[in-house]
């Protein structure tokens, strides 16, 4: 019995009619790039965020880049990052100009570790910018606090978190600007790339509507240096259709974590954070043999991922920042053992028991 790391096949089968009418409508109607599928799911997404705008881009890596040129984040800036985290994060900071200052995570919660970040603020410190990693929250109402205290910009990579939130706040809704991906195999995923900004601010909702279509005001009249990150229609319609289900399918990836937690005891799991609920974008454990570990599981057809083999300080694109092996020790260590496990909501009981039960044999 194969077990897939992702099953695309069993949710089209699910929203199947609903999704073949959705796009029958775009079919219809020719019109493909901002249209009213568009509008509506920033209207609908907006409301489900609890917040006032949201505006759908190409992908979630325009979404970290504009969320940082709408704050006006350029060339001499600095924007506190985790060193663990997949590398968008990062180069969204790189794409404008600024010097991502990457900060090691706790090795529990594998998420941005709060007490580090005060001690790399400086005169040039202009935002923060955590990951919601796995899709379980970072500590974002400390870092709140933080930024507060220290007139900083936050922006919230909620790429991962969709629909996941702190102390009944979704996450994407705490910082000034936040970014979110669909890409397909996110827990809101498109039939290909899309992302969205989402914010209460009316002049950075603005700024980011300009950035999206070459700074247009209206036709052939250009005020800034935008481009071209639009969310087309199709990926509207189909991200609409998938907005009513998410809740579901997060609440169903909540009751399959759980059952992967009661059959991994005394394995290392990320811990969520107290008041947090995760939406379980990955299930993911430590593994000192790894490699090993995940041989086992391919050779029984049982298929994994690592999220990520090299964190941020480590890969070549960032050999300028002048890291070492050692700087950021939690993040090397999980990246070294973290193996992600089949999660999706239609994965079954059975699945998850011959999954731990691998694992188990394989610890023993
Ligand atoms: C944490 C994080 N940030 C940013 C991104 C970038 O999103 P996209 O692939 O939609 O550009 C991703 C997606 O893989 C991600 O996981």
């Amino acid at each position: 019995m194969d077990i897939p790391f992702l099953d695309f096949e069993k949710q089209y089968k699910e929203i199947e009619k609903e999704l073949k009418v959705a796009l029958a409508r775009i079919f219809d109607r020719h019109h493909y790039i901002l249209g009213p599928e568009l509008e509506a799911f920033e209207k609908e997404f907006a409301k489900y965020l609890g917040v006032k705008y949201v505006v759908g881009l190409n992908s979630g890596t325009d979404a970290l880049e504009f969320c940082l040129r709408a704050l006006d984040i350029k060339k001499g800036d600095e924007v506190i990052t985790p060193a663990n985290s997949y590398i968008a994060t990062s180069l969204a900071i790189s794409y404008v100009g600024a010097h991502p200052v990457l900060v090691d995570c706790d090795p529990e919660t594998y998420q941005v570790d709060v007490k580090e970040i005060e001690k790399k603020i400086t005169k040039n410190t202009k935002a923060i910018l955590p990951v919601h990693l796995y899709g379980s929250p970072c500590e974002i109402d400390k870092i709140m606090i933080i930024a507060k205290k220290n007139k900083l910009f936050v922006i919230e990579d909620t790429a991962q978190a969709v629909g996941a939130s702190l102390h009944g706040k979704k996450l994407g809704t705490f910082g000034n600007i936040n970014a979110f991906s669909f890409y397909p195999g996110k827990n809101l995923g498109a039939y290909g790339d899309a992302g969205a900004i989402a914010t209460d601010s009316k002049e950075l909702y603005e700024k980011v509507k300009l950035l999206r279509n070459y700074g247009e005001t209206k036709k052939y009249h250009h005020v800034a240096f935008g481009r071209n990150s639009r969310l087309d229609e199709v990926q509207a319609a189909v991200l609409r259709v998938k907005l009513k289900y998410i809740d579901k399918w997060n609440k169903a990836r909540n009751k399959l974590a759980l059952e992967y937690i009661k059959n991994l005891k005394g394995i290392k799991l990320q811990k969520i954070i107290s008041g947090g609920i995760s939406n379980y974008h990955l299930f993911v454990i430590e593994a000192k043999n790894r490699k090993k570990m995940q041989a086992l599981l391919e050779k029984n057809t049982i298929h994994t991922l690592i999220h990520y083999p090299i964190p941020i300080h480590l890969q070549k694109t960032y050999t300028y920042l002048k890291h070492k092996s050692g700087d950021f020790p939690h993040s090397e260590i999980i990246a070294k053992q973290i193996l992600s496990l089949p999660m999706y909501p239609s994965l079954t009981s059975s699945q998850i028991k011959m999954i731990t039960k691998h694992i188990k044999y394989f610890l023993q």
